[in-house]
């Protein structure tokens, strides 16, 4: 049985050798497998005589233990490295800051502007909208703005071609609910009263620190039988105190001009010193209403239209209206 000792030892080396489990798996065959040398000696047992046989049968018993068992080790030894250098490499270096998800937040003009319409929605204002591409017909001449008038110069417009312009402001969007609240009522003697704000993106060939070429305005609109400018005033001065929460503030109403309303004003808040425009505002002119086919004789309403960006500056002392489209986290970070 010298033969099984070697093979034992031969066994026990080169398992000892192998790193890898498929070759090791493929080196187990040389003594377990089916053509393996100690099957082989196990299939040579049927030559020895009956005396022989249990004890060589034993012994070849004994050794095959033993090689399973060599070889149980080195599959488990190989399991441990392949584990312990799989750990190295993934090592987390659990001392870095999270990587975190970025929490988003609303842009202070989207604030501001959600802001207005839960202030002028607690007092009965519905909210409307307009297309911020206009034709002409809505962004001038129904707000008794003609062709050639010089008053289309007040506005340094962009335009999409001979009939279409950016909205230079939220204006038409009176028209278009005028138009669509007379067509609802028609069959009514007397209109329910029109009480809207309207706010948007308008345009503007225009630039510096007050002025961005793209901006929001919230156009207010309140037609019925009995609308006073002192209704106006109180409006506007009621919405000012609740948005900028205190009574204490620096306004003023200076007479204007809009084609679109008469008598006309502008409100100025104060600002580093000055004073900053903020809005205008009036009594809807009556040829505002006749191009609706609203009776100017019968019923009467005051319009506004406010800067959103320009209240946003004062409510939050930004003393540059550009830094609001800058996309700058630093600086939207703050509002949030
Ligand atoms: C108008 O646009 C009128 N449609 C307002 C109005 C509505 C008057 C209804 C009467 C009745 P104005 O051009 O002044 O008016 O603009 C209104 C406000 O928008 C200004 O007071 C200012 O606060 C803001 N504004 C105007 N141009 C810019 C600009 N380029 N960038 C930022 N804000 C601006
Ligand atoms: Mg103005």
């Amino acid at each position: 049985m010298q033969e099984l000792q070697t093979i034992l030892e031969e066994a026990l080396e080169s398992f000892a050798a192998v790193e890898d489990a498929a070759e090791l798996e493929n080196i187990k065959a040389r003594y377990l497998g089916k053509d393996g040398s100690l099957t082989a000696l196990l299939k040579g047992l049927g030559k020895l005589s009956a005396e022989e046989r249990p004890a060589a049968g034993a012994r070849i018993n004994e050794v095959k233990q033993q090689i399973e068992a060599a070889l149980q080790a080195q599959r488990d030894a190989i399991q441990l490295h392949a584990l312990n250098a799989r750990l190295a490499a993934e090592s987390l270096d659990v001392t870095l800051p999270g990587r975190g998800l970025g929490v988003g937040g609303l842009h202070p003009v989207t604030r501001t502007l959600e802001r207005i319409e839960n202030l002028f929605h607690s007092i009965g204002y519905d909210v409307a909208e307009g297309p911020e591409i206009e034709n002409d017909f809505y962004n001038f001449t129904a707000l008794n703005i003609p062709e050639d008038h010089p008053a289309r110069a007040m506005h340094d417009t962009f335009y999409i071609d001979e009939q279409h312009v950016l909205r230079t402001h939220t204006s038409p969007i009176q028209i278009r609910y005028m138009q669509a609240h007379m067509e609802k009522y028609k069959h009514l003697a007397t209109m329910p009263d029109i009480r809207i704000i309207a706010p948007g993106r308008v345009y503007r060939v225009d630039s510096d620190a007050t002025h961005s070429p793209m901006f929001h305005q919230v156009e207010g609109l309140w037609v019925g039988e009995k609308v006073s400018f002192a209704d106006l005033k109180g409006v506007i001065a009621d919405f000012l105190q609740n948005y900028f929460e205190t009574e204490d503030m620096q306004v003023r109403f200076r007479p204007s001009f809009f084609p679109f309303t008469e008598p006309s004003a502008e409100m100025d808040m104060s600002w580093k010193g000055g004073w900053l425009e903020i809005g205008g505002c009036g009594m809807v002119h009556p040829n505002v209403l006749k191009h609706v086919g609203i009776d100017s004789e019968k019923y009467i309403g005051f319009a506004f239209g406010m800067g959103v960006e320009r209240l946003a500056m004062l409510r939050y002392s930004v003393n540059d209206l550009r830094l609001f489209f800058e996309n700058d986290l630093q600086f939207l970070k703050q509002f949030n």
